[in-house]
């Protein structure tokens, strides 16, 4: 897999996006040595050219120059836009996922990291993906923050506790390539590490098949919400219902009491569960006890998953989502991402 007759100063490019934050990296690398090659050069040269003190103790006067004004201020200007253009071109391709990417569960936890597919399986430390599709990383923690680094991808994210962030990759080449956490998270932090197997699409499924992984997420929330922690009293249609419709509620926006709109995504789901009275519905009461303490974060993604699936077309459909709402979806994400 990797080439070890050849130094290695960067991990194995193993995505779509590794290629682009290397050229990045190698236009700033080029534009700091453009700027002090020289500058370390003329040290030299003016050094060794005015080493007689004497005779230069009084400096010739040097009058402005409009030309050179000029280029010193518009050169600087435009390398630096250069950064700055790439470097967002680059961001936004990092942290936007695709709407059509098959979504992960992550949680992170002192010092493990738990994955869970949507077909049930779950994960400690290994996380198999199929090559050549595009996975979006769900990810939250148990306890404190942590941060998803793998390198052959590119791509680092930061798991906060109390809400969703996001990453996505499409994984170009079969292997092994490491995941670090980085985020210092206590004593084994250092040892937060595991294991990206990147498979054939046949041997993913197979691997998917093979390994029967119990409930999926939406059928742990279905039974949450039904059964255990009885949300359907209140939610379920009919005359008994007190709570908000949540058939179709995804990715919608929603009017709040008290004036001000939210889209009902993941973390708005999240909080309505844990702190239901930070954002009621328009034309409900405050009637809805927190759940804070009696869900695990896996439940939440269960309850998340339940309700999402309950809007077969707006959550993750590849075209139909509105345009008009875009923009504020994945803005979110991507403020997250940099913390
Ligand atoms: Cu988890 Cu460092």
């Amino acid at each position: 897999m990797q080439d070890s007759s050849f130094v290695q100063l960067f991990p194995e490019q193993a995505s779509t996006f590794a290629w682009q934050v290397d050229a990045l990296y190698g236009y700033l690398i080029l534009v700091s040595l453009v700027f002090s090659v020289p500058i370390i050069f003329a040290m030299f040269y003016f050094s060794i050219k005015y080493r007689e003190r004497e005779k230069y103790a009084v400096p010739k006067e040097i009058h402005g120059s409009m030309v050179l004004e000029t280029l010193w201020s518009v050169i600087p200007f435009f390398v630096s836009m250069s950064v700055f253009i790439t470097g967002a071109i680059v961001y936004f391709n990092q942290y936007t996922p695709p709407d059509d990417a098959m979504e992960i569960y992550v949680v992170g936890k002192q010092w493990m990291w738990k994955f869970q597919h949507q077909t049930g399986q779950r994960e400690i430390n290994d996380l198999h993906v199929p090559v050549g599709r595009n996975v979006k990383l769900v990810m939250t923690t148990e306890d404190v923050i942590h941060s998803v680094y793998i390198p052959a991808f590119r791509t680092k994210a930061d798991a906060v506790p109390g809400r969703y962030t996001y990453a996505w990759f499409n994984a170009t080449k079969p292997g092994k390539y490491h995941l670090f956490c980085t985020e210092y998270c206590g004593l084994n932090h250092s040892g937060m590490i595991g294991t990206v197997y990147v498979m054939e699409p046949g041997d993913f499924d197979n691997w998917l098949s093979g390994n029967s992984g119990g409930e999926t997420p939406v059928q742990v929330g279905k039974d949450l919400f039904e059964n255990k922690l009885g949300c359907a009293s209140c939610h379920a249609g009919g005359p008994q219902q007190r709570g908000a419709k949540l058939e179709g509620l995804f990715n919608t926006e929603v009017h709040l009491v008290g004036g001000g709109t939210a889209i009902a995504d993941e973390d708005y789901i999240r909080n309505s569960i844990l702190n239901p009275a930070s954002q009621v519905v328009e034309g409900y009461q405050p009637i809805m006890p927190t759940f804070k303490g009696q869900v695990t974060e896996e439940q939440l993604n269960g309850l998340v998953a339940y309700i999402k699936s309950l809007s077969p077309n707006a959550a993750a459909a590849p075209a139909p989502a509105p345009a008009a709402k875009k923009p504020e979806e994945k803005a979110p994400a991507a403020n997250k991402a940099t913390k």
